[in-house]
C-alpha cells in the first residue's frame, strides 16, 4: 500500500475548533500502520511497524480516557463507557503482545484480533461520539487545551522515563 501519508500527528497538535480532528489523524495513522503489518510478509517491516502500533495506540488511549471521555461523558454516558470498554480489550491484547516479538504467528494472530477491535471501535468515535461532541455546544477549544497540556506532559515523562531506562535513546 502505498506509504506517504503514513504519518504520525504532530505532537501536541490539536485544532481549537475541533480537536476530534487530532483524534481522527491518529485514527487514520494507527489504521494503516496495522494494514501495513498484517499486508506483508516482510520481517523488517514486522519489527518496525509492531512497536509502533503499540506505542501509537496507547499514547491515543491514555490520552482518550484522561482527558477526552471525562469531559465528554455527560453527553452520552452510555456511549462512553462502551468505548472505555473497547478500550480495556485492546489494553488485553496490548499486553499480551508485549510478552511476544513482531512477527511470531501468535504476535499476528494478536493483531488481527487487535485491528478487528480498533476498526470496531473507531467507527464507533467517528460516527457517533465525535458528532456529538461537535454538536454539545461544549467549549472546544477548553478541550483541546486541556489535550495538549496533557499530552505534552505525557511525552516528557515518557522521554525522561525513556532516557533512564536506556541511555541515548528516545522518542522517535
Ligand atoms: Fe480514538
Ligand atoms: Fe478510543
Amino acid at each position: 500500500m502505498a506509504q506517504d501519508n503514513l504519518q504520525a500527528r504532530s505532537q501536541g497538535n490539536f485544532p481549537l475548533d475541533d480537536p476530534t480532528q487530532s483524534l481522527m489523524h491518529d485514527h487514520n495513522y494507527v489504521r494503516q500502520l496495522m494494514q501495513h503489518y498484517l499486508g506483508t510478509q516482510d520481517k523488517n517491516v514486522w519489527q518496525q511497524a509492531g512497536p509502533q502500533i503499540c506505542e501509537a495506540l496507547q499514547m491515543h488511549t491514555t490520552l482518550e480516557e484522561a482527558v477526552f471521555y471525562p469531559r465528554v461523558q455527560e453527553l452520552d454516558p452510555a456511549l462512553v463507557e462502551k468505548c472505555q470498554d473497547d478500550h480495556q480489550v485492546a489494553d488485553e491484547l496490548l499486553v499480551q503482545l508485549q510478552e511476544l516479538q513482531p512477527g511470531e504467528p501468535a504476535y499476528n494472530a494478536l493483531m488481527q484480533q487487535l485491528q478487528d477491535c480498533v476498526i470496531a471501535h473507531i467507527e464507533v468515535e467517528e460516527q457517533q461520539l465525535f458528532p456529538a461532541v461537535r454538536n454539545a455546544g461544549i467549549d472546544l477549544q477548553e478541550l483541546a487545551l486541556r489535550m495538549q497540556a496533557y499530552e505534552a506532559n505525557l511525552i516528557s515523562t515518557q522521554a525522561a522515563s525513556a532516557r533512564g531506562a536506556q541511555p541515548g535513546s528516545g522518542l522517535h
